[in-house]
């Protein structure tokens, strides 16, 4: 095969992905510098599998700005960072705390927009609407939600610096100690932070509130804009939509399955070892594709096609084993919510074509632009 370049994987990654995978389950990609694994069933093996491969490694950067939590611990200290913030995001619980806030939140912002008769909907909308519920989330609704992503750009920013090798950023520690003001604050209120600050210490609570800065924004502004985009891409769809919105939560799962927001998780391994023909060396990175992994023709027939009706195996977008997605009920409640305020808010809403930009990004995946027009 020729070389592959990390333009050609932000761009499309989808043939690339089917190419590899039809020679092997596990590929070196020479462009990441690391292992691919390719097939969904050994990205379950090795998700599965956190003794033989880490987040807890030197490679991983977030840790360095943040401080250690659920994202970059495993075994037992992992749990102790994860446990209490569980309870916090079961279904039923959630549907009672949330279901009447999203609601009346999207409302909201498509109500803001309804005037124009135009909008770009990722950073007019997906966006926005995601800090929105993050800020509720970690009890923050005294912050300016332009502050909050403000605070996690710097953050991962400078994480992004680390991880290229350069020096810690000075705005990397500043917007630390400021998330530390806002937490402390939250935690001393009667949110989910005072409760997990019942068994976490507060540099413990910090830094697992920065995670859920990371689990919520970025993410849920991918999946809000790629719900967004099928909506509107889709042909039929929206008239669909609009007649019967009960198949809202098939399509939010095909847009996760087709294009999830985090469209790879890393690992390193712990040990040499061996998986799907490939000669995996301690310490090497191993990058789970699930963008690949959702689009395994093994578990997904006609993997490329966008179909309401799809049976059988799951999507991993969410990821699975240990470091599960605990956010994941929250993020379809979100992104429903989100579009069945636009199609109630903006009935006759239709993509712009021209100015919008479909599905890109290495790791973070999402729509660049969707553009749309409506009659004020
Ligand atoms: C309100 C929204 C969300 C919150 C609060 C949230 C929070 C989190 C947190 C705290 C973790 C770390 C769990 C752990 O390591 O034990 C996590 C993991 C993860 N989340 Fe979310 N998340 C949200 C939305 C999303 C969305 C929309 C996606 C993708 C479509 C996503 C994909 C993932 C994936 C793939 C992981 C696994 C990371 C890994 O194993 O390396 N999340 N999430």
């Amino acid at each position: 095969m020729v070389e592959i370049t990390r333009q050609q994987l932000t761009e499309d990654p989808h043939p690339i992905h089917a190419e590899l995978r039809a020679e092997s389950p596990v590929a070196w990609v020479e462009a990441l510098g690391g292992w691919v694994v390719l097939s969904r069933e050994l990205a379950v093996e090795v998700m599965r599998d956190a003794a033989t491969f880490t987040v807890d490694h030197p490679g991983f950067t977030t840790a360095q700005v943040v401080g250690p939590s659920m994202l970059s611990l495993d075994g037992p200290e992992h749990r102790h960072h994860r446990d209490p913030f569980v309870n916090f995001f079961r279904l039923a619980g959630l549907r009672r705390r949330f279901a009447d806030y999203l609601a009346d939140t999207a409302a909201a912002r498509v109500t803001e927009l309804r005037s124009r008769g135009f909008a770009e909907l990722r950073m007019g909308l997906a966006g926005p609407f995601a800090v929105d519920v993050v800020a509720e989330l970690l009890g923050m609704i005294d912050v300016d939600p332009l502050e909050l992503l403000t605070l996690y750009r710097d953050i991962v920013g400078a994480v992004t610096d680390l991880s290229a090798g350069n020096a810690m950023p000075s705005s990397g520690p500043a917007a630390v100690a400021e998330l530390r003001s806002h937490v402390a604050r939250a935690a001393a209120g009667t949110g989910m932070l005072s409760a997990v600050a019942e068994t976490l210490t507060g540099d413990e609570v910090l830094s697992n509130a920065a995670v859920m800065l990371f689990g919520g924004i970025e993410t849920n502004e991918g999946l809000n804009a790629a719900a967004l985009w099928y909506l509107l891409t889709e042909p039929g769809l929206l008239s669909i939509a609009l007649e019967n919105r009960d198949v809202l939560a098939s399509l939010v799962e095909e847009a996760l399955r087709l294009e999830p927001a985090a469209a790879r998780i890393d690992r390193f391994a712990t040990r040499d070892v061996d998986i799907g023909g490939a000669s995996v060396a301690k310490d090497d990175l191993v990058i789970i594709s699930l963008a690949a992994a959702n689009r395994d023709p093994a578990s997904f027939a006609a993997p490329d096609e966008f179909r309401l009706d799809r049976r059988g195996d799951a999507h991993v977008a969410f990821a699975l084993g240990p470091h599960v997605c605990i956010g994941q009920h929250l993020a379809r409640m979100e992104t429903i919510a989100l579009l069945d305020a636009v199609l109630s808010g903006l009935p006759e809403i239709r993509l712009d074509s021209r100015r919008s930009v479909g599905p890109t990004g290495l790791v973070f995946r999402k729509p660049a632009a969707v553009a749309v027009t409506w009659q004020p």
